[in-house]
């Protein structure tokens, strides 16, 4: 105890003595520091008869705040009088770090966005589901029988050569088309239907600023009594006004899809970095009888249309975007341009 009337005393004293913040610091380690005088005698408190314990320990904390508090006040005179050096010097002296500058604007958590790639999707989804169109999904592994079979391709067409797909086994693929959604809504519902699926789909292509082995396309598919070619081309007519503004206009230039008769190739006249241009967007037709056979609707009665589009594509044209690679490379750059 006397040991520690002692300490109080002299540490007293030095810190009535203390020049500046460098020195208040080093007080502030010397006596309160976790290797400082203070703790020190700590360990002597075991010595201490039995009967002094608790008047013993109550001078050790009496002393203890003693000391903070003393510091706490020499602290604001020491900060007061400009200190002497350092970065302390204008906070609370004693304190070490960088100093909190509360007017500064603060650090932004950053908020994630839609790619822009779904942002395309949520967008054809909306302007299609003004037209009436519902959405239909179907797997990324197909089997032959939805991807090639039950849309009129023969076995020996050049689109079932393996090379031309990615096989996982024997008998099922990475589907390569959306047409696949097709046959599996017709499967499972009876007509009349309006649906459109988006997703992706893999070829293996080599891969450069236009081509990816994999990408999304939109497939849209029209079944009801009568439908003609006049409903494909307004149809589509209506997307890209919806979409691409009303000065787009509409091109289909005949083509061949085994799917399809007669089949034709879609183009899009619109704003291409300022000068109107006709762009492919994919393909169309009216189902092919044979499609109907194979999901067993008759042919007699029902007509339909059908079209595959590069959401891509789409994209690209839409927002400017000159290389397709960019849209899975997430370099953030990227992704915040379009968040
Ligand atoms: N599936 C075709 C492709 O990937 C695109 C396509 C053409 C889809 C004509 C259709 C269609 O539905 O009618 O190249």
């Amino acid at each position: 105890m006397e040991e520690l009337e002692a300490l109080r005393a002299d540490a007293l004293a030095q810190l009535e003595a203390v020049d500046g913040a460098d020195a208040l610091e080093q007080w502030r380690i010397d006596v309160l520091g976790t290797k400082g005088r203070l703790k020190a005698l700590t360990p002597g408190m075991k010595d201490v008869p039995k009967e002094q314990k608790p008047q013993a320990g109550k001078l050790l904390n009496e002393v203890k705040s003693a000391l903070e508090t003393a510091f706490a006040d020499r602290s604001k005179t020491v900060a007061a009088s400009g200190g002497s050096s350092g970065p302390a010097a204008g906070a609370s002296a004693g304190t070490t770090g960088p100093l909190l500058d509360v007017t500064e604007p603060g650090i932004s958590p950053g908020l994630g966005g839609r790619h822009v790639l779904t942002r395309t999707m949520d967008e054809l989804a909306e302007v299609f589901a003004r037209m009436g169109f519902s959405i239909s999904q179907g797997p990324e592994v197909e089997d032959e029988w939805h991807n090639f079979v039950a849309l009129n391709i023969p076995e020996d067409h050049p689109a079932r050569d393996p090379l031309e797909n990615f096989y996982i086994d024997g008998k099922h693929l990475l589907r390569t088309q959306t047409s696949t959604v097709q046959i599996r809504t017709m499967e499972n519902a009876s007509p009349p239907l309006k649906i459109i699926s988006m997703g992706r789909v893999y070829r293996p292509d080599e891969v450069d600023a236009t081509h990816s082995d994999m990408f999304h396309q939109i497939e849209g598919l029209y079944v009801d009594r009568n439908v003609s070619m006049v409903d494909l081309k307004t149809t589509l007519l209506q997307f890209a006004h919806a979409y691409f503004g009303a000065d787009a206009e509409v091109r289909l230039v005949p083509s061949f899809f085994p799917f399809t008769e007669p089949s034709a190739e879609m183009y899009v006249r619109m704003h291409v970095k300022g000068t109107l241009q006709w762009v492919e967007l994919g393909g169309c037709g009216m189902v092919d009888p044979n499609v109907f056979e194979a999901v067993g609707y008759d042919p007699e009665q029902w007509s339909g249309f059908a079209f595959g589009l590069g959401i891509e594509r789409i994209a690209m044209r839409k927002y400017g975007i000159p290389d397709i690679r960019w849209f899975y490379e997430n370099d953030v750059r990227f992704l915040k341009h379009f968040a």
